[in-house]
This record gives C-alpha cells, structure tokens and sequence, in this order.
C-alpha cells in the first residue's frame, strides 16, 4: 500500500504537480471526459493547484478560474488562468465567479481541515459539497458536468440523489489514487439538465 502512496506522490513531482491528487482527476477525466475542448472550468478549492494545472491541460485552448481560502496558486498562463482568493460561497466570491462564467465543467475538490472526529469532518466536508453542487448549479451550462469530492458518512447518497435529478448520469467513485484509508468519494455527473430544480 504504501508503495502504491510513493509511487503516485514520487509521479506527481516528476510531472511538475503540487499534489498527488492530480491522478485522482486524471482517472475521472479518462474514464468519463468531463473536461471537454475548449471547456471553460471553475475548479473550487484548488490551491496548490494539481488539478487546475490538469484541466487547463485537458481543456486545450480553454480556460481555468480556481478559487480558494489559501493564496497558493501554480504559475500557470494569465490569459487562460484565473485565481481568486476567499471563501468560494461567499456572497462577492460569487459575483466574480459568475463573471467569469458560465462554465462546461465545475471540480470541487474543496476539504474542511481535519478534527480527526470524523463525525465533525464528515459533516462539514458534506456542508462543502452541497455548497458546491448549488453553485454549480447556478453557474453551469445546459448539458455542462460536475465533480465534487466528499467525505463518506452515508449522506453522500443524498447528494448522488439530487445530482440525479439534475444531470443525465450521476454516480460515486473512489479513484485508485486515493489513499486507501481515505473515506474521500467523488460524485460525478454529466449532462446538466439546466436551471429552475430544487437542491
Ligand atoms: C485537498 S485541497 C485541494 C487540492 C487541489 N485540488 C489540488 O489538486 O491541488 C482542499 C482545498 O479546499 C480549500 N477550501 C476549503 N473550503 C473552501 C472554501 N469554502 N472556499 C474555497 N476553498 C476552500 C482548502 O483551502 C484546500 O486548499
């Protein structure tokens, strides 16, 4: 196990990424091509920066705005990279995400900072992505996806139901390249039905 853990993070250095997580996105990305050509995509909670440096990779001639509470972005091209710092569900962080947008692809990795209770992180991870999904929702093109990372505690199905209600497909992954104590998921969905459904 923990040669699989040093083979990702030892990957991820040499290809240049902040973070291991990197593989986590790759592996959605070739299993379902969430980021399409051209797609403009809203990456919440991204710092350091793994999966905005892939995206922007992924979308080609696209573009990129991530946002976090941290200030720790990657040096990545201004014209087609966007950094904005604060809290991504606050009212002006908002405004300026939605100036940017609308997007074919939103990525939430975004994780409260552990308690170690895991009653008190499941919670406030699950509080992250319902936020995200919402915003999303607001922000999303007709037929645009959505990934959004949180911690399983059982209510994640939730989630999943409502994703079902409003994209054509949604499901739960748990990416190879997650470690495997980690009680972290991935909802995935595609095909955004549009506005005007309840969350
Ligand atoms: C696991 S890290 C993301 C790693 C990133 N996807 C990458 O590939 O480099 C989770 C991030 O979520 C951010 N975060 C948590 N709550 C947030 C919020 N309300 N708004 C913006 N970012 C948030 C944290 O600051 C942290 O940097």
């Amino acid at each position: 196990m923990a040669r699989e853990q040093d083979h990702y993070t030892k990957r991820a250095l040499q290809e240049g990424y902040p973070a291991r997580s990197v593989y986590k996105l790759e592996e959605i990305q070739n299993r379902f091509g969430i980021i399409g050509k051209g797609a403009r995509v809203l990456d919440i909670g991204a710092s350091p920066g793994s999966f905005s440096m892939y995206a922007l990779k992924a979308a080609g001639a696209g573009s990129v705005v991530a946002v976090d509470l941290k200030n720790e972005a990657p040096p990545l091209p201004g014209n087609r990279f966007t950094f904005l710092q604060g809290d991504a569900f606050s009212e002006p962080v908002i405004s300026m995400i939605r100036e940017h947008g609308p997007y074919h692809c939103v990525l939430s990795d975004a994780a409260p900072s552990t308690t170690g209770n895991r009653t008190v992180d499941t919670a406030r991870s699950f509080n992250l992505a319902r936020q995200a999904i919402s915003l999303a929702c607001g922000v999303l093109v007709p037929s645009g996806n959505i990934v959004v990372k949180v911690f399983q505690s059982g209510e994640e199905k939730e989630l999943l139901d409502a994703l079902k209600t409003s994209f054509t497909s949604a499901r739960m992954v748990k990416p190879k390249a997650s470690r495997k104590e980690s009680f972290e998921v991935f909802l995935v969905a595609t095909g955004y039905r549009g506005p005007h459904r309840d969350h």
